[in-house]
């Protein structure tokens, strides 16, 4: 894949170079970048294939799900349903190092991917004059999850960025050091309460005095265990899902996996994740294709074994929650 070889540029936060780093992002490449909280690894949150990549210049064992930057809070508005307290967060917070995970709006523009097959996303304005100003060029969410591989502590600096993502990623914007260090804190706003996935940046009493309420404890997507999410619910097929299949049954539809197909019956529908057996092209198609299946008739869809290397082991993990019985 492209981003594991190659050189990183860096960049600096003059307007050419944001121009730069801007039309990188849209052409579906990764950009790191500082925000207030610590630098962001950025992708196009619209594309599934930069948001695969990502995934891939991580080295995250799983698909967690992103937050979504946008430059405003209409942007934000476009992006999910806020309830009234929501509101009053974002309003009073953003921009800021408060994150909110609200409803997804339907035909909003976050792919599938980036919220990992959940029906709500994190969303954060932040306060970073050079991540407003790259927000502003890209002009389209930019997913950000903190741009260290998986495993390792966030990044604070361009150096601490390019130390552990140097040559998978296409630029780092060099904008000094991040000025509060730590990542930003999560809120679920998911129903009438309002809860804590994550502490961080912003005190929970400040966001308590705003809200004059308690804020309970919540548990965030990447804590939870490995069954349909505790806090909305992920992407869930209508048909009968069989995984690491060995043979298609009568009236199964195929999700194959580099071409080879299964014995068997004859698949009433087929969508191969990647003929060319490309781990990055398979999670970009992931829910488009599970999707394009599902809406076909079939006795159900079988899923040709995957490779359980890079991101293999994190498609079958979507697969697995998206094939597990609603809670
Ligand atoms: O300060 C920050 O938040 C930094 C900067 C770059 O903005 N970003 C960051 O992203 O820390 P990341 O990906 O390292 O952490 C995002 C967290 C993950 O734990 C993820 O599970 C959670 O947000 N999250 C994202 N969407 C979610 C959702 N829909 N429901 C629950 N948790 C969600
Ligand atoms: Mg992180």
């Amino acid at each position: 894949m492209s981003e594991t070889a190659g050189k990183t540029v860096m960049l600096t936060t003059t307007p050419d170079d944001i121009a730069r780093a801007a039309a990188l992002l849209s052409a579906g490449a990764l950009v790191a970048f500082p925000t207030e909280t610590v630098y962001g690894l950025g992708a196009d949150a619209t594309n599934p294939q930069a948001i695969a990549g990502l995934y891939a210049a991580k080295g995250r064992p799983q698909f967690n799900p992103l937050i979504a930057h946008v430059a405003t809070l209409d942007q934000a508005l476009a992006l999910g349903l806020f309830s009234s307290q929501a509101l009053l967060l974002a309003t009073r917070f953003w921009p800021g190092p408060l994150t909110l995970v609200v409803p997804v709006r339907p035909q909003g523009a976050v792919c599938e991917l980036a919220r990992a097959g959940l029906d709500s996303v994190a969303i954060r304005v932040p306060d970073h004059p050079v991540a407003r100003a790259l927000l502003i060029a890209a002009n389209r969410p930019i997913a950000a999850p903190s741009a260290n591989r998986s495993g390792h502590v966030s990044a604070s600096t361009a150096r601490h960025v390019q130390d552990d993502l140097g040559g998978r990623i296409a630029a780092i914007v060099d904008g000094g050091a991040s000025p509060i260090g730590v990542e930003s804190t999560i809120l679920g706003c998911l129903d009438d309460r309002i809860t804590m996935l994550r502490p961080g940046g912003l005190a929970r009493a400040e966001l308590e005095a705003a809200l004059g309420a308690t804020i309970q404890d919540g548990v965030a997507d990447a804590e939870a265990p490995r069954a349909p999410g505790r806090l909305t619910s992920h992407y869930a097929p209508r048909h009968a899902l069989r995984l690491n299949g060995s043979e298609i049954r009568p009236g199964e539809a195929l999700l194959d996996f580099g071409g080879k197909g299964l014995p068997g019956s004859v698949p009433v529908a087929t969508r191969d994740l990647s003929p060319s057996g490309n781990l990055t092209e398979a999670a970009a198609n992931l829910y488009t294709y599970l999707r394009e299946l599902d809406s076909i008739p079939s006795a159900g869809i079988v899923v040709s074994p995957l490779p359980p290397d890079g991101l293999g082991e994190a498609i079958e993990d979507r697969l697995i929650r998206a094939a597990a019985p609603r809670a």
